[in-house]
């Protein structure tokens, strides 16, 4: 870029320049006396050649909790820089993420590489303490790499392909358009990869679309011949005398997203992970051996979103984070809760919010801004579940693009909207709360088991369309948060052994190492709860002979003698009374039995359809020290509370915190000898809350032992 600004030069060596604000706000300009202009040339001369480290001016010490925002240098002239990055320092903004769509301004035309113009954007970012995490540009290739290379442009399942003028238009098994991002990104990693001032790395941008090409399809042949060996044992696994589908070559497996053979559909899924993963990889590897440790290795995830599975491709990465948005309407702290717990459960640690709304997005049916004040709430939420960065996507609109509408922190004008000055609040929270949140993370008694595999195995086959899967896990993922006041959301493979309590939900999938580690669970003393559906099928997604739980039911000493769907028609749903209260089962209902005399029913139908009248639709068993249960009927919240309420009693899971007022959500954090809650109060009118005993509430600075907390109102406290 040959539009280095004069603004620029002047914050690297300390000069002092005038801004002159006009109405369009972008276009700033630099009023300096005359004189001064040609020696600032002079410097500008000597300063352009240095290497991006050298420019780099060092900012000071990492802070615990980091506020960003996502930034696009790329669109603005340079003269503007200095200005946003003045407004991000004010509002305590620690971090920008720049560069992941900024493939043609770093190569405008193949192999002419631009890179002083992201030079001097981390180093102005630096001169505002503010650090840089870079994004590789793969999500958005140029025109002209599309235009000469069309082979790397994905094809849709309609067999059309792509075009340029979105995004996401390569194709993400294409070897050629894996060298050119590779390529991209380990350029990128020799110039920055020891720029003390790029804390970490972004690949690619929320992986999402696949590509159903001949290049694609041939790949995918490929991965069923590794995974199965022989088209016998596919044969066999997938049943394929069903409907004459019985393969007698590689080749004619096809692919199928929705409507094909069980045992294909979940093949897909496996080898789209596999193949976003080695897509990552491509460029994950080429980062590590350029870039020093110190710089973590992400990518930007999508919450609840199952198009691969996350648990496969967070593997090599340093840091999960992910984009949280709520689109219309308000936060709902459970089901949104649900989501950052499942993503601190790819790497069984901390992570990172790379993207949330700045109030409101621009692509929902209606754009809702959030309160006034549940930003903040949000925000302090996210930290409770464990993420230590919040980024605000995105600073500024561009004066043109697909998303003119979307929220942001600065306007059209170049000067703040209103929501900035509630952001800035939270940087300075987060300032103060840094240093006590610091090296601490989640500790949970109670972990709920997700698996891909079963959210897909129920969705391909829902029976009821009501079963909807993620609303099965939040219907005891709310209950038990409740109660317990902190939830882990891992996959069923990994050790259990630090939890009280483990509850699938609806693991439909149970593979024969998920049932080894489950059994193994129990009889080494914990409790272990299922939920409806839960041990259905098969690694292929075949049916266990056992029927339900499948390699559980003889631990169980019961299982599913039938499902049923349940209507929502008044009058259709089922009486279920017992233990946990009267309640009724809708858009579900298992009729349970038991097999062993010790197995006990805690929950019996009433009259209904007539199969269901009198049948069992809970029942647990003592086993050893351990204990397993079975709950085949869905629920109503009440009866789902009383539930969690037995399952923690039984457990012995207590209360991370203690009792608080409904609507007021506990956030524990510990670690460092240091015990931390964060106190959200999610209701319109006040709420006061005793504390268990006194604490240092830490943004007010002062000792409480009880904190009134107004609507959406934030208590940080450390305990004593
Ligand atoms: C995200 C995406 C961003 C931006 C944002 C708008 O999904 O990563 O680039 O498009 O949505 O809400």
């Amino acid at each position: 870029m040959n539009t280095v600004s004069l603004i620029r030069i002047s914050s690297y060596y300390g000069c002092i320049a005038k801004f002159n604000s006009n109405p369009a706000g972008d276009r700033m300009t630099v009023s300096l006396p005359k004189l001064l202009v040609p020696a600032l040339a002079a410097l500008l001369a000597v300063a352009a050649p240095l290497p991006a480290n050298a420019q780099a001016q060092q900012p000071e010490a990492h802070p615990p909790l980091y506020l960003g925002a996502a930034w696009y240098p790329e669109q603005w002239p340079e003269s503007r820089w200095d200005a946003d990055l003045t407004l991000m320092e004010q509002a305590h903004i620690r971090f920008v993420r720049v560069g992941e769509f900024a493939w043609s301004t770093m190569e405008p035309t193949e192999g002419d590489y631009q890179w002083e113009w992201l030079d001097h954007a981390i180093a102005d970012a630096a001169h505002h303490h503010i650090y840089v995490v870079l994004g590789t540009p793969t999500a958005a290739p140029p025109a002209w790499l599309t235009t000469k290379y069309p082979e790397t442009l994905r094809i849709g399942e309609d067999g059309r392909r792509d075009q340029h003028g979105n995004r996401q238009q390569f194709d993400w098994a294409n070897p050629k358009y894996r060298e050119f991002a590779r390529d991209i990104a380990e350029r990128m990693a020799k110039r920055y990869g020891h720029n003390p001032n790029v804390i970490g790395w972004q690949i690619d941008n929320e992986y999402a679309r696949e590509s159903y090409g001949p290049e694609d399809q041939k790949q995918f042949d490929e991965w069923c011949h590794q995974h199965y060996k022989t088209l016998d044992n596919l044969n066999t696994r997938w049943t394929t005398a069903y409907w004459s589908q019985t393969y007698t070559d590689w080749s004619q497996i096809p692919i199928e997203e929705k409507y094909g053979n069980p045992g294909l559909l979940l093949s897909w899924k496996h080898f789209v992970s596999d193949t976003w993963r080695s897509y990552q990889k491509n460029q994950l590897d080429v980062i590590r051996a350029n870039a020093d440790p110190s710089q973590f290795i992400t990518t930007n995830m999508m919450g609840w979103f199952d198009g691969y599975d996350h648990y496969t491709v967070s593997q090599d990465l340093d840091l999960a984070s992910w984009d949280d948005y709520v689109g219309e309407g308000h936060l709902d702290p459970y089901r949104n809760g649900a989501a950052h717990d499942l993503t601190r459960g790819f790497l069984r640690k901390n992570f990172w919010v790379m993207e949330t709304q700045p109030g409101f997005v621009n692509w929902a049916p209606v754009n809702t801004p959030l309160d006034k004040g549940e930003v903040r709430a949000m925000a302090w939420h996210d930290i409770g579940h464990g993420a230590d960065a919040v980024e605000y996507w995105q600073w500024r609109s561009a004066l043109n693009g697909q998303e003119e509408l979307h929220g942001t922190l600065v306007g059209a004008d170049g000067t703040p909207v209103p929501l900035y000055s509630e952001v800035k609040q939270i940087g300075a929270e987060f300032a103060k709360a840094g240093p006590v949140l610091a090296g601490t993370s989640v500790h949970s008694e109670v972990a709920i088991l997700h698996s891909y595999d079963s959210r897909w195995a129920i969705n391909w086959q829902r029976h009821n369309k009501n079963f909807d899967p993620i609303t099965q896990i939040v219907s005891y993922y709310k209950p038990l948060r409740q109660v317990a006041q902190s939830v882990d959301i891992v996959q069923p493979t990994v050790d259990l052994s630090q939890y009280k309590l483990v509850v699938a939900p609806g693991l439909e999938v149970i593979t024969e190492a998920a049932a080894k580690n489950l059994i193994a669970y129990v009889q080494n003393g914990g409790h272990l709860v299922l939920g409806q559906r839960t041990g259905m099928k098969n690694e292929d997604n075949g049916l266990w002979p056992q029927r339900e739980p499948g390699p559980l039911a003889d631990l169980l000493g019961g299982r599913v003698d039938q499902f049923y769907a349940i209507d929502d028609k008044p009058g259709d749903t089922v009486p279920v009374t017992g233990l946990w209260g009267a309640t009724t089962s809708k858009i579900w209902a298992e009729q349970l039995s038991t097999s062993s005399p010790d197995t006990q029913v805690l929950m019996r139908y009433g009259k209904s359809n007539g199969w269901l009248d009198g049948q069992p639709a809970a029942i647990t068993r003592k086993v050893g020290k351990g204990q397993i249960t079975y709950i085949g009927a869905w629920m109503d919240d009440a009866a789902m509370l009383n539930a969690a309420r037995w399952m923690a009693k039984t457990s012995g899971v207590t209360p991370a915190f203690g009792p608080v007022p409904d609507g007021v959500d506990v956030y524990p954090r510990e670690g460092n000898g240091k015990k931390v809650f964060i106190l959200v109060n999610f209701n319109k009118a006040p709420q006061t809350v005793k504390l268990p005993s006194t604490m240092h509430a830490v943004l007010s600075g002062k000792d409480e032992s009880t904190v009134t907390l107004n609507h959406y109102g934030v208590a940080v406290l450390q305990a004593k």
